[in-house]
């Protein structure tokens, strides 16, 4: 009640605020737009950008035999055109469903941290997941193995790569080599060039010419950054700002706990980018697994999960790592409600997540947004 007042005598004040965007925002407005055309080179994959280990990565990310069931591949569950499920779980061998949303792959190299709590630092160590996953793929590595020799390309590929034959590599080196490969590949799964970037342009030029107001971005970029406060999560060209945050989404199950829950054993993973499975154990990637270290606090991390990008939305119903939310309009209702109701989640909300008031207008002009974000670029 209290909070409502308080927002309701801000809201007052907005009739008489200064223009948009004032300096902070135009600098802000100016990082929104042109994500690089090539995610990143990874420095702890030897592999990353070989085109060799792209194609096998290609392969092997679309057999179903490296699943313990030989049902199920990595793009059983990111599939279509938004590399993902339309459900809010994916289903992995014998029937069996994921614990939350699938993530698109698309842009996925972009990203610093992977999964919805973070649990995996590299790209090629995230593979490892679901691949022992009893609810995914259910496999080790005797499977993995045995489906890389039963394919000859699959072996020669592989030795071309890694020095060594699958037979003669240790099980822990095989897991890792076979997610460096899928991780070359995943790279290359970038679709950019939304009309937001041009959008975006377009509006700051019209700043420059003093005619913002009259721009047709105008409303939802506004709102956007000032009303919405979404840039304060959803900032830079991938729209993230790679860290995690409890925004209140549904989620009293096991997984609730968030990053809080999985950073102590991704300190401790035998994968992890400083591991001696990591091609780069001691360079700046693994040094932020000590930040993490240092930086480590309940009261932020528990119950938080990471800001995904918003590009491509369109293409990656539901939302949330829960898929609780079928649209977009959803999504804006509910952090217009400052986010879920207390008791619902674990841990506590952030203080940016209040209610904000949005009228029908700033709401619809949000959703447009949003949707102008899918890329047309796919390569
Ligand atoms: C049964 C469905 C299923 C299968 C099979 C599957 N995934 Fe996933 N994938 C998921 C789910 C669910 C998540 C989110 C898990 C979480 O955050 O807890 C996910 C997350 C990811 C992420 C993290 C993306 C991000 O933005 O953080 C990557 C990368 C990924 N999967 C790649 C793969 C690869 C590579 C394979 C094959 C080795 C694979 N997946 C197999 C369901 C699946
Ligand atoms: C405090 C940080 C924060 C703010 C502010 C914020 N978000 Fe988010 N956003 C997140 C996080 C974290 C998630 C993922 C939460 C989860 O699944 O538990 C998310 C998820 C989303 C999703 C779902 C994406 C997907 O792939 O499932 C959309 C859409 C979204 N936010 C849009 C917005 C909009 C629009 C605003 C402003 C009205 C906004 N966000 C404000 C942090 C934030």
């Amino acid at each position: 009640m209290t909070l409502a007042l308080v927002l309701g005598g801000s809201g007052m004040a907005c009739e008489s605020e200064e223009a948009f965007p004032n300096l902070d925002e135009l600098d802000q407005l100016r990082s929104l737009h042109s994500l690089g055309r090539q995610p990143p080179r990874d420095s702890t994959n030897r592999v990353d950008g070989v085109a060799r280990a792209e194609a096998l990565g290609d392969r092997l990310f679309h057999d179903a035999g490296l699943s313990r069931c030989g049902t199920v591949s990595c793009a059983s569950c990111h599939g279509g055109e938004g590399l993902t499920v339309s459900t809010a779980k994916a289903e992995g061998c014998d029937g069996h469903l994921s614990e939350r949303n699938p993530p698109t792959l698309l842009n996925v190299a972009y990203n610093r941290w992977f999964m919805w709590d973070g649990r995996a630092d590299r790209l090629w160590s995230q593979a490892v997941l679901p691949l022992l996953n009893p609810v995914e793929m259910n496999s080790d590595a005797q499977v993995v193995r045995a489906r890389l020799d039963a394919v000859p390309d699959y072996v020669t590929e592989y030795q071309a790569m890694f020095g060594t034959t699958p037979s003669e590599a240790t099980d822990d080196a095989l897991l890792a080599n076979v997610g460096k490969a899928m991780a070359a590949y995943q790279r290359t799964l970038v679709r950019i060039d939304a009309p937001f970037d041009a959008d975006v342009r377009r509006f700051l030029t019209a700043v420059e010419a003093g005619q913002a107001e009259a721009d047709p971005a105008y409303l939802g970029l506004k709102t956007f950054l000032r009303k919405g406060q979404c840039i304060v999560c959803h900032k830079g060209p991938a729209l993230t700002d790679d860290l995690f945050h409890n925004i209140g989404v549904e989620d009293t199950g096991p997984g609730g706990g968030g990053q809080w829950s999985v950073l102590t054993p991704l300190l401790d993973w035998e994968f992890n980018a400083a591991s001696r499975h990591s091609d780069a154990p001691t360079g700046t990637i693994a040094a932020r697994l000590q930040t993490l270290r240092t930086q480590a606090n309940r009261e932020t991390l528990e119950g938080a999960f990471r800001t995904p990008s918003l590009r491509n939305l369109t293409l990656t119903a539901p939302y949330m790592h829960t898929g609780e939310q079928a649209t977009l309009e959803e999504v804006i209702d509910f952090y217009n409600d400052g986010g879920g109701a207390a008791g619902t989640f674990v841990g506590k909300k952030t203080e940016t997540m209040v209610p904000l008031d949005l009228t029908n207008e700033e709401k619809r002009a949000l959703v447009t947004l949003l949707q102008s974000m899918t890329g047309a670029t796919h390569h």
